[in-house]
């Protein structure tokens, strides 16, 4: 029987997903079935043993459903544990389900196609929301020298950085906090969503710095136009996208697809 999968979300008409796996299970030479399906705001609990009781196999989770997810889980992985959130459901062994969350090593994954060394850099985290909390834990691994998480509300900044404190050289704060230069910032705010910048200082990227942000569209977000007048590289987050789907994939499967022909179909179609 072909194996089943998807993507809950609310609304999750536009996503993604579909596409990607469709095309990663190609490239394999895997049968899967993987699907987008509304879940109902108050019962994702139901959705999910609905669609493992008609073959479910495996899921991911996008917005509202991803804390709801992660207290469903008999399992977690520990970075999904620090997260507080999951954005993958796995079907083990008896019925058990297993949480995870693959969007560090999805950002990760995309900095290092990128070039962008992490071990012994100065970086700089806008935003403290559940984008960045579910990212920190991998970033952290990844050795860089400091991390500075600046928020619009600087408490929720102090308060996540103390919830990774025993993991790396971390600390939070607000945009006033934010002083000296960078070799990467990271925007992990919604605010580009609106179209709106952080308030930063001009001179905040060492030479040779990046800039990553989390969103993507078929035009540079305010944030990457910003930082590459101030001499910074912009990436932007679809590689990401490709990167938590295809550790998704591995999760699910056992096997690590190539993201590269994947991102570059989705590049050409943005
Ligand atoms: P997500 O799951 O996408 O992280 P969230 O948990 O609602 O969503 O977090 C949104 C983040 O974007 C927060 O860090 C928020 O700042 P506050 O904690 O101060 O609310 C930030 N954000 C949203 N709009 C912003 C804006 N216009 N300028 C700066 N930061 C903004």
């Amino acid at each position: 029987m072909t194996d089943r999968y998807c993507v809950f979300g609310h609304p999750v008409a536009h996503s993604k997903s579909p596409a990607i796996h469709a095309a990663f299970a190609a490239a394999l030479g895997d049968d899967i079935d993987y699907t987008a399906i509304e879940a109902p705001l108050d019962d994702f609990a139901g959705a999910w043993q609905r669609f493992i009781s008609e073959g479910g196999r495996g899921a991911n989770v996008t917005v509202p459903f991803k804390e709801q997810a992660y207290r469903l889980c008999d399992s977690l992985s520990e970075r999904a544990r620090r997260a507080g959130a999951v954005n993958t459901l796995v079907l083990g062994a008896e019925g058990v389900t297993h949480g995870d969350t693959t969007d560090g090593v999805g950002l990760v994954g995309d900095l290092e196609a990128n070039g962008v060394r992490l071990a012994g850099a100065r970086v700089l985290v806008l935003g403290a929301g559940g984008a960045v909390r579910g990212v920190l834990e991998p970033l952290l691994a990844s050795r860089p020298t400091s991390v500075l998480v600046a928020n619009r509300t600087a408490e929720k900044a102090m308060a996540l950085a103390a919830d990774f404190q025993d993991l790396g050289v971390i600390s939070g704060g607000g945009f006033a906090d934010v002083a000296g230069t960078y070799d990467l910032v990271i925007n992990g705010t919604s605010a580009s969503l609106a179209g709106d910048l952080p308030p930063l200082p001009d001179d905040l990227f060492a030479d040779g710095a990046s800039a990553y942000d989390m969103m993507y569209g078929a035009e540079p977000t305010v944030f990457l136009r910003w930082a590459s007048e101030r001499g910074a590289r912009p990436i932007d987050g679809l590689g990401m996208l490709v990167g938590q789907a295809a550790e998704s994939y591995r999760l699910w499967r056992g096997q690590t697809p190539d993201t590269g022909p994947v991102l570059a179909e989705l590049r050409r179609a943005l």
